[in-house]
C-alpha cells in the first residue's frame, strides 16, 4: 500500500473551522482533535472512493511554517493563510481557497490620528509583515520605516514606538480595546490549500480526491 498522505495543519484559530471541512472530505479528524501534546497525529488506512486510502498523518505546525513543510515535500499538502503566502515567496501549487479563516491585512492607527500623516518625514510602521508593509507603502508613495515586531503589535502605536501598524484584523476587537482603528485595507486573507508540485504529480491519485473533497463550501 502507498505511504499515508501527510497534511500540514496550522495550530490556532483556523483549526476550529478546518476540522468540519476535513470531516466533510471524509477524513476522520478524531486523532487531530484529541487533547494531546503530540505533534504528529496518525489516521490509519480507511475506505475511500470505493477503495482503501492508505491513511493520513497530520503535522501540527505554527501557521507560518506550513508552506516550508509543503515546499520541501515533508508534507504533501497543507492549509495556510494568504497572509503567510503574501509575506514570503514559496514554490507551491495553491489550487483551492477554503473560504475559512477570513480576515484582512490592514493599516491601523490610533483613533482620530491623521493618516497619512501630513509631515514629510518617514512613517514609522510596526509589523510582523515587513515585506507586505514595505510593498504597500512603496505602492502608496508613502516614505516608511518598517520595524519588525513579532506579536502584540497593537502596543507599538500605543507606546509611541510607531505611528501605525500593519496587521491581521479579524473581528476588530483587539484594535478597539487598544484605542486603534483601521485606516487602510491592504489585502483580504483566507485559508488556502497548498500542495507540493512534485508530490502532486507523483501521487495525484491519492492527493487529488482529497483536494476535490475539500473543494466544497460547508
Ligand atoms: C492576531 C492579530 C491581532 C488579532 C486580531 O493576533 O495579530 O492582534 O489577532 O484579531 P481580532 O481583530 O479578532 O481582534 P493573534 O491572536 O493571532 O496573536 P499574535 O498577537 O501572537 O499574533
Amino acid at each position: 500500500m502507498d505511504a499515508p498522505i501527510t497534511i500540514a495543519i496550522p495550530k490556532g484559530r483556523v483549526l476550529e473551522q478546518l476540522v468540519p471541512r476535513l470531516d466533510a472530505a471524509g477524513l476522520d479528524t478524531g486523532p487531530l482533535t484529541k487533547r494531546s501534546r503530540k505533534l504528529i497525529r496518525e489516521l490509519p488506512p480507511f475506505a475511500h472512493a470505493g477503495g482503501t486510502h492508505p491513511g493520513a498523518r497530520f503535522l501540527l505546525l505554527k501557521p507560518d511554517d506550513v508552506p516550508t513543510y509543503v515546499e520541501y515535500g515533508t508534507a504533501d499538502i497543507g492549509v495556510v493563510g494568504r497572509d503567510v503566502l503574501l509575506e514570503r515567496e514559496y514554490d507551491l501549487y495553491a489550487p483551492l481557497d477554503l473560504g475559512i479563516g477570513k480576515c484582512q491585512l490592514a493599516v491601523a492607527a490610533m483613533k482620530g490620528a491623521t493618516y497619512p500623516p501630513p509631515t514629510s518625514g518617514l512613517l514609522r510602521v510596526a509589523t510582523k509583515f515587513s515585506r507586505v508593509a514595505t510593498r504597500h507603502f512603496a505602492q502608496r508613495g508613502i516614505p516608511a520605516e518598517v520595524l519588525y515586531v513579532q506579536g502584540s503589535v497593537e502596543l507599538a502605536p500605543l507606546t509611541g514606538l510607531s505611528d501605525v501598524i500593519v496587521d491581521i484584523v479579524e473581528t476588530g476587537e483587539t484594535l478597539r480595546q487598544n484605542g486603534l482603528e483601521v485606516v487602510e485595507h491592504v489585502a483580504d486573507v483566507s485559508s488556502v490549500v497548498v500542495a507540493n508540485r512534485v508530490g502532486l504529480k507523483l501521487r495525484r491519485e491519492l492527493i487529488a480526491p482529497i483536494l476535490d473533497a475539500l473543494d466544497t463550501e460547508s
